[in-house]
């Protein structure tokens, strides 16, 4: 048995969902550690579409735990809308399908604070997905959160209306209108905890019993790396540790019972919102690539920025996760360029440099520094053997994992699951541990 961190390797979007749904048979239990509903993907199931934020996309796979730990922070209204479109979809959840009652509620005066002051920020707003979820982790850090568990408390009411007051203080500061009374929320609230009992549990304790029967479980960071609150590029990140350390505080789950990470790369570079983006092409190959790769936000339909792969952010996001092995995902988006480029280190100030620098003003103003490949100018979409590539794009992946140290042995050229090239390097045979015939299986 294995239990494995599943990580992006940039600043999220790199397509996760489509590898987490492909190792799902390698795995006894799936479990987000964090964010809240800023995620999202869409899943094809019996030929209907599920629109997941919160519920990880494992519980597609019949059988399979799926559990949402305490790190995240959860909108009840937004997981209630995905228990009804699992439902309505046939998908059986009872029994195997947990929150955590230590997870923290995000609540609708959240969501109009985080509008409120994106609005104030301007210029320098960080174009978060206006969810509410930094007003969520900031009431956890101030312990003033209200925790799914506590939706049962005698003292709800109390709890709300310090909540809703310290939101309307703020708001009127920025001259935002007035909230609903603390007793609206009171309604809701008991509403909500009606709906989510049968789900809510000790999931620390349901995850470590988990793995002292031999389960395997499967760790999904939402977001990326370079939006972790620690080690991204702060201001302009979102407000939970999404790097792989946030799966062990974010579930209870100890670091000694993990067994390695996998790290999702995509062929080039994309980033939502606001912030510093070294290598971005903001000319017509931006746009192709964006239009190529349909780059457009899942949960709030905006376009994302597009550039080249950039090695300096994937080594950091190598050593910071421990990343054992990378799935490198949209390659085929690069089938039509005749050279792609590859930045690998960063010229400040006049000299090169070869890490991420911590602060925003360095970063704004650092140029890629680039190492240009030759294209291919050829299909691989759907290519399942690595003898098939064309030589020039196998030149890139050979360069990627150079730069890398670690090795790429999941290809994707496709959003399908079949257009997944599969390599059986020793690394992801441990992290998937007898199971990945099963995966090349049901790929
Ligand atoms: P927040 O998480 O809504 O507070 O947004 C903070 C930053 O993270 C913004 O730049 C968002 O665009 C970005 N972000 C949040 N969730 C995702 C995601 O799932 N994919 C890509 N970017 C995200």
């Amino acid at each position: 048995m294995a239990n494995v961190i599943i990580v992006g390797m940039q600043w999220g979007d790199e397509g996760k969902g489509k590898i987490v749904d492909l190792l799902c048979p390698a795995f006894d239990g799936v479990v987000r550690y964090q964010g809240g509903h800023n995620a999202g993907h869409t899943v094809k199931f019996r030929d209907r579409h599920f629109s997941l934020r919160l519920i990880p996309s494992g519980i597609l796979h019949p059988n399979l735990l799926c559990v949402m730990g305490n790190g995240m922070v959860v909108a009840p209204d937004a997981f209630l809308q995905e228990l009804d479109q699992l439902a309505a979809g046939g998908v059986a959840f009872d029994g195997r399908l947990f929150l955590s009652n230590r997870a923290h509620v995000l609540l609708p005066c959240h969501a109009a604070l985080d509008v409120a002051r994106e609005e104030a920020r301007g210029a320098n707003r960080i174009g978060t997905t206006s969810r509410g979820i930094g007003p969520a982790y900031e009431a956890k850090a101030s312990r003033y959160g209200l925790r799914t568990g506590d939706l049962f408390s005698p003292q709800l009411e109390e709890l709300l209306a310090v909540q809703v007051e310290r939101a309307q203080a703020e708001l009127a500061t920025l001259g935002a209108g007035p909230l609903p009374p603390v007793s609206d929320y009171v309604e809701l609230c008991r509403a909500w905890a009606a709906r989510l009992l049968p789900v809510l549990a000790d999931t620390e304790q349901l995850l470590n019993s988990a793995i002292d029967a031999g389960k395997s479980l499967l760790f999904e960071g939402a977001q990326g790396t370079l939006l972790d609150l620690d080690h991204g590029t702060y201001p302009y990140v979102t407000s939970s540790n999404s790097t792989a350390g946030g799966a062990c505080t974010g579930t209870g789950v100890a670091p000694t019972r993990i067994d390695g990470a996998i790290g999702v790369l995509k062929a080039y570079t994309t980033r939502v919102g606001g912030g510093p983006f070294p290598g971005e092409l903001t000319d017509a190959r931006g746009e192709f690539l964006r239009e190529r790769g349909n780059e457009f936000g899942t949960v709030t339909g905006r376009p994302r920025r597009c550039g080249w792969l950039d090695t300096v952010v994937a080594r950091y996001a190598r050593r910071l996760n421990g990343i054992d092995t990378v799935a490198l995902t949209k390659l085929d988006v690069l089938d039509a360029f005749d050279e792609i480029p590859i930045c690998t280190a960063y010229r400040l100030a006049g000299t090169v440099v070869h890490e991420l620098p911590p602060d925003r003003w360095s970063l704004e103003t650092v140029e890629p520094v680039l190492r240009t490949l030759k294209g291919w100018k050829t299909s691989t979409v759907g290519i399942l053997d690595p003898a098939d590539l064309p030589q020039a794009a196998r030149d890139y992946l050979d360069f990627i994992e150079q730069e890398l140290a670690v090795p790429i042995s999941i290809l994707s050229t496709g959003p399908r699951r079949e257009e997944t090239l599969i390599q059986p390097h020793p690394a992801l045979v441990r992290l998937t541990s007898d199971r990945l015939g099963k995966v090349i299986e049901q790929r």
